[in-house]
């Protein structure tokens, strides 16, 4: 083990990401560095809870954590995120090394907690409270002022909707809208450290500022003061909510160039008796009626989904409406689960349960069409142009004085271009021809320069 130094863990979704860069950040401005888990002095897991299985990640995770450090008690060991926040001080006796449990608030007083604990050996803390009003955390700028091309910023924490099936609201507690100008603020940065793409993150973005926390700014007009900040390329949000996503909204994608033409648009089910059950408080009809309008203002948007299989009650059916409903939009990409019973979420008491080998036939047949949707989208880009936004060297693929590089089309589609070498292109804008369809990704030309 060596001193002042920290190895971190992250599950889950893209605000614990955005949660456990802020930590990394914050403890390499006191002094701290990355380590292997073998050597490191503190370790941080930031758990999801969203459904059974990344809950039981967690376990083996402290498993690892104990047989890598040889159970060293002076290894600090932080849970943080929505396991933490469930469970609590039982996380305490699971595992001796764990002396930090910090939920989705609490979080934002880990650092100062981390360095107590190193002082005091026998020292326990938890943070688990909810705070009344969004917390500002401490800045944590890039280390050497360097963040990267595209950045994630907090817009809200929490979410109000108590969809049947969804622990969020329990583990990230109900939802505090952050204040515009500390949102805009931290955008300036992320430009200034060299970001040109900015993702708005948060539970439900469209109902930005619609609680007490709200400044009386609107979630079109945090898109519209962002997207005029000098530096900009590129902007995109998640994750929207169907009942939630306005006129406004809906004209941003008209409005703004910025604003990327790819919108993730979770459905989470076809059958109209099945969404009011989930409680998502929309209809196939309203769904597919947002998705028209939202092709109206931006002819060329490519929506991706959440579909969860299997829900209480589900029939062959009601699955048969998922299915249509796919067709129907289209989507370039899903992500879809077999739904998983969630302590305190009102669907865990629902009579009715699909059995597991139904939900899990039902997942793949959903997976069988949603790939035959997605390789007919990603085909349809051979030949066009586009622009990427280049994050990096692709791992090996170095072919003459050219290295395969990897960027980012519009819609967020991975693409591989070899550019020349001995030049770092990251943060570039390329333009390229699509020149091929992989599975999940594509490889373009660069275009000469006009
Ligand atoms: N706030 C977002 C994402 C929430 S969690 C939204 O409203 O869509 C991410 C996804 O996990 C959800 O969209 C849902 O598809 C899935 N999910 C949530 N709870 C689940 C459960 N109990 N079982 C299976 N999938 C679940
Ligand atoms: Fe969960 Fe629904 Fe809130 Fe999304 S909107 S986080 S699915 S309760
Ligand atoms: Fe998981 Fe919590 Fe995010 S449950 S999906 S880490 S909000």
């Amino acid at each position: 083990m060596r001193e002042k130094t920290y190895h971190s863990i992250t599950f889950g979704c893209q605000m614990n990401v955005r949660d456990s860069q802020w930590l990394e950040r914050v403890l390499t401005a006191r002094g701290f560095s990355e380590a292997a888990l073998e050597d490191a002095q503190v370790v941080v897991i930031n758990t999801c809870s969203v459904r059974e299985k990344p809950e039981q990640k967690v376990v083996s995770t402290l498993g690892r954590i104990r047989q890598a450090t040889g159970g060293n008690p002076r290894v600090l060991v932080c849970v943080t995120g929505c396991v933490a926040q469930q469970l609590g001080e039982t996380l305490f006796t699971k595992e001796r090394q764990v002396r930090l449990v910090a939920g989705s608030d609490g979080i934002a007083a880990a650092p100062q907690a981390i360095e107590r604990l190193l002082e005091e050996h026998d020292l326990h803390i938890s943070l688990l409270d909810f705070t009344a009003h969004y917390v500002e955390r401490e800045a944590a700028p890039a280390p050497d002022g360097r963040g990267g091309p595209v950045a994630y910023v907090n817009i809200m924490q929490g979410c109000d909707n108590f969809c049947a099936y969804c622990i969020v609201p329990f583990t990230r507690g109900r939802q505090k809208s952050r204040a515009t100008a500390a949102i805009l603020e931290e955008c300036r940065t992320a430009l200034q450290e060299g970001a040109r793409e900015i993702t708005l993150l948060g539970q439900n973005v469209n109902a930005f500022g619609r609680d007490k926390s709200g400044d009386g700014t609107s979630f079109a007009s945090l898109l519209r003061q962002v997207a005029a900040l000098p530096g900009l390329a590129r902007l995109r949000y998640v994750t929207a909510h169907p009942k939630d996503m306005g006129p406004e909204d809906v004209a941003a994608f008209a409005e703004l160039p910025q604003l990327c033409p790819r919108l993730h648009l979770p459905m989470q089910a076809g059958s109209d008796a099945v969404l009011a059950r989930m409680r998502r408080r929309y209809d196939s009809t309203a769904f597919l009626r947002l998705v028209e309008e939202l092709r109206k203002a931006r002819p060329d948007l490519a929506l991706s989904t959440d579909i969860i299989v299997g829900f209480p009650g589900e029939s062959e059916q009601d699955f048969q409406e998922t299915l249509r409903m796919v067709r129907a939009c289209g989507f370039m990409s899903s992500f879809s689960f077999c739904y998983s019973d969630r302590p305190g979420a009102r669907a865990a008491l629902f009579p009715d349960k699909v059995p597991s080998q139904m939900a899990q036939d039902r997942l793949l047949r959903l997976q069988a069409l949603q790939d035959a949707l997605s390789a007919q989208w990603l085909n349809a880009r051979v030949g066009t142009t586009t622009t990427l936004l280049m994050e990096g060297t692709s791992p090996r693929d170095r072919q003459g004085d050219a290295v395969s590089w990897q960027g980012r089309d519009p819609y967020g589609t991975p693409v591989h271009v070899p550019l020349c070498a001995g030049a770092d292109h990251t943060g570039q804008l390329v333009r390229v021809c699509i020149t091929q369809a992989k599975k999940h990704s594509l490889v373009g030309r660069q275009l000469e320069e006009p």
